[in-house]
């Protein structure tokens, strides 16, 4: 099938803010007693802000009240934040530049599928907003990956069909998610989901645009 269009994960494949969650969910974790190493914060990997604490809380077999699971969001998004105040263009992941001016120039339609509620600011702070025809983000789907819809709002806004679309993903999650929606996936930059894909990248320099489009 000829490609139409590319849906990018964000964290992870275009930008390594996984290691600032990482970092954020740990300083969240330690507060609660709950022991968080690289192992479980893969578990945490694409799926929401808010799936990610519960994750967490289930883990330590713990429960909170309500008014301080918001309060430890809000801490654990500021502290995240203040980590990636001084991303800039030079943090872009290998690959990533280099595939969407080629994507653009060739007439390919290019969206962002992201968990993340910051999704915009960090592509404004990346300098490549303007690459994207759609970003669809955290705040604008109702079930989060694991399930396809954020990869399907994406692919219509695109109008596109999900089988005309590579999405790119680094996470479990957005792999089943890209899957089940239909979507030709390519896993990358995360050792961890080789098993889980057939296709799988050490980043965006191995990847052709050529011979899919
Ligand atoms: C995903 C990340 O892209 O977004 C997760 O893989 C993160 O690690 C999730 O927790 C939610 O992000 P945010 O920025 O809305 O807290
Ligand atoms: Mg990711």
């Amino acid at each position: 099938m000829k490609i139409k269009g590319l849906l990018f994960d964000l964290d992870g494949v275009i930008v390594s803010t996984e290691h600032n969650h990482f970092l954020a969910w740990k300083r969240t974790a330690d507060h609660l007693g709950i022991e968080f190493t690289e192992k479980e914060n893969e578990l945490l990997k694409g799926i929401s802000r808010v799936d990610s604490l519960k994750k967490i809380l289930d883990l330590g077999k713990k429960s909170i009240s309500e008014k301080e699971f918001d309060e430890l969001l809000q801490s654990k998004n500021d502290f995240y934040l203040e980590s990636i105040q001084s991303l800039s263009r030079i943090n872009l992941l290998p690959g990533v530049l280099n595939l969407l001016e080629y994507a653009r120039s060739n007439g390919i339609k290019l969206g962002v599928g992201s968990s993340s509620k910051n999704a915009n600011y960090i592509l404004e702070l990346l300098e490549i907003a303007h690459f994207f025809d759609v970003v669809v983000d955290g705040n604008g789907v109702k079930s989060p990956k694991p399930n396809p819809e954020v990869f399907l709002i994406g692919a219509e806004a695109l109008c596109i069909m999900p089988n005309e679309c590579i999405v790119f993903e680094d996470a479990s999650s957005g792999i089943e998610a890209a899957i089940s929606g239909g979507f030709q996936v390519f896993g990358v930059g995360n050792p961890e989901i080789k098993p889980l894909i057939k296709n799988y990248l050490n980043d965006l320099t191995e990847f052709r645009l050529e011979e899919h489009a």
